[in-house]
């Protein structure tokens, strides 16, 4: 028998398609709206042959109101987990007019069709990029928010809206109030152990673990390492990677919480999802070859303009209050991203 039905946005995204599964596997039902800007089906129907159970898919953009109202009149829906949204910083800086349209307009028209719908619990895909940069490196949920890219921006202003929203609703409205989960991921690698989904960007990739894969695979010819001079032991940027798995979990954790008394008195919290332990673009790199026995070429290269030396989480919040910890390690991460590169040297083909 089904536990409730969950409405995926993004479902065909890298962390979506993965959070499916281990919807399905919890025996939740699910449905999934994405309007694959940055996507493929396919992969929605490799998340069918992992669980043997089917979703429907809705092809629709979340700014499409009477597409979602469609939606939610059609499917009983009593949670949604929300990933839509536009996520590269880069690009937010050349377009950013569309990042805000995207995630922040697109976020407001789903809350409306959820309160039109009745459907009052939310799991929101945030970003460690919310926070002011730290000088020690060390994030938790209370440090102060400050974004420096209109892609980290959209995502502040989105959280700063949920809370909104689910402040008004607790004084002023009679039924059962909103109930919001925040979850703040550091930086999601890995895919799923069976290799049949994993991240498959579009174009060169940015974001570092997808580079090195295309670079071992002999897509690309080179990495760059983007600066050897910040104040790490070995000179280059230091980040918190997270099992894309371990994250997803920690959704599962999160709808539980929301379910649970811990938030009987509804209301936005945030949580941030990471392992708390950071490693370096080298340790990166020495760590591939290790594991997969592939010469990575690199070559130093100036600072990317906006990097930080170094971010972890701490992520005592998530594992006291949702029962949460990432079990996976950057072996476990780099083997399984590995194996979805060979075996699906081209990414998803429709
Ligand atoms: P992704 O691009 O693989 O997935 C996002 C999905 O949303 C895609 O399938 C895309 O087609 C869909 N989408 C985008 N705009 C849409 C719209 N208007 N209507 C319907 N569908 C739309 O990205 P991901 O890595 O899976 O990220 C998922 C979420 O997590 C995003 O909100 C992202 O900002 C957030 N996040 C990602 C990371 C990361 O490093 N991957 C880190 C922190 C936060
Ligand atoms: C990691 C490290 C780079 C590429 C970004 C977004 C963030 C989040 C995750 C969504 C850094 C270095 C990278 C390369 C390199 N997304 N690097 N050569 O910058 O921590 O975070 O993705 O919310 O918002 O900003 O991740 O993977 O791009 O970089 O040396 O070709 O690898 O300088 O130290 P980042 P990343």
């Amino acid at each position: 028998m089904n536990k409730h039905t969950v409405l995926v946005t993004g479902g065909a995204g890298f962390i979506g398609s993965h959070a499916c599964v281990e919807l399905l596997q919890a025996g939740y039902g699910v449905v999934v709206v994405d309007n694959l800007v940055n996507s493929k089906a396919e992969a929605l129907s490799r998340v069918e042959r992992i669980t043997g159970k089917t979703l429907p898919f809705y092809q629709a953009d979340i700014r499409d109101k009477p597409a979602l109202t469609e939606i939610f009149a059609k499917e009983s829906i009593a949670t949604v987990m929300h990933f839509a949204g536009l996520k590269a910083v880069g690009e937010s800086c050349e377009q950013p007019l569309n990042y805000y349209h995207n995630n922040v307009y697109g976020t407001l028209v789903l809350l409306e069709a959820m309160r039109d719908a009745n459907v009052k619990q939310m799991v929101f895909s945030s970003s460690a990029t919310v926070y002011q940069p730290s000088a020690t490196g060390e994030y938790s949920e209370d440090f102060p928010l400050g974004a420096i890219n209109p892609y980290g921006r959209s995502k502040v202003i989105i959280e700063d809206i949920l809370r909104d929203v689910s402040a008004v609703d607790k004084i002023k409205q009679n039924g059962a109030p909103w109930k919001i989960a925040l979850l703040r991921y550091f930086n999601p690698i890995g895919a799923h152990e069976c290799g049949m989904i994993g991240e498959d960007p579009n174009g060169i990739p940015n974001n570092l673990m997808p580079y090195v894969l295309q670079v071992a695979i002999g897509k690309l010819r080179q990495l760059s390492v983007f600066g050897n001079d910040y104040p790490t032991p070995d000179g280059t940027g230091i980040r918190d990677y997270i099992h894309v798995v371990d994250l997803v979990k920690g959704h599962i954790k999160a709808i539980e919480a929301i379910e649970s008394d811990k938030f009987k008195a509804g209301g936005c919290h945030a949580y941030n999802l990471g392992t708390g332990k950071g490693y370096s673009v080298l340790d990166i790199v020495n760590t591939f070859e290790k594991v997969t026995g592939r010469k990575v070429n690199y070559q130093f290269a100036p600072r990317r303009t906006g990097d930080l030396a170094e971010s972890f989480a701490n992520p005592e919040r998530a594992a006291r209050e949702l029962d949460w910890v990432a079990e996976k390690n950057l072996d476990d991460m780099i083997t399984d991203a590995w194996n979805w590169q060979v075996k699906n040297p081209q990414g998803y083909v429709d």
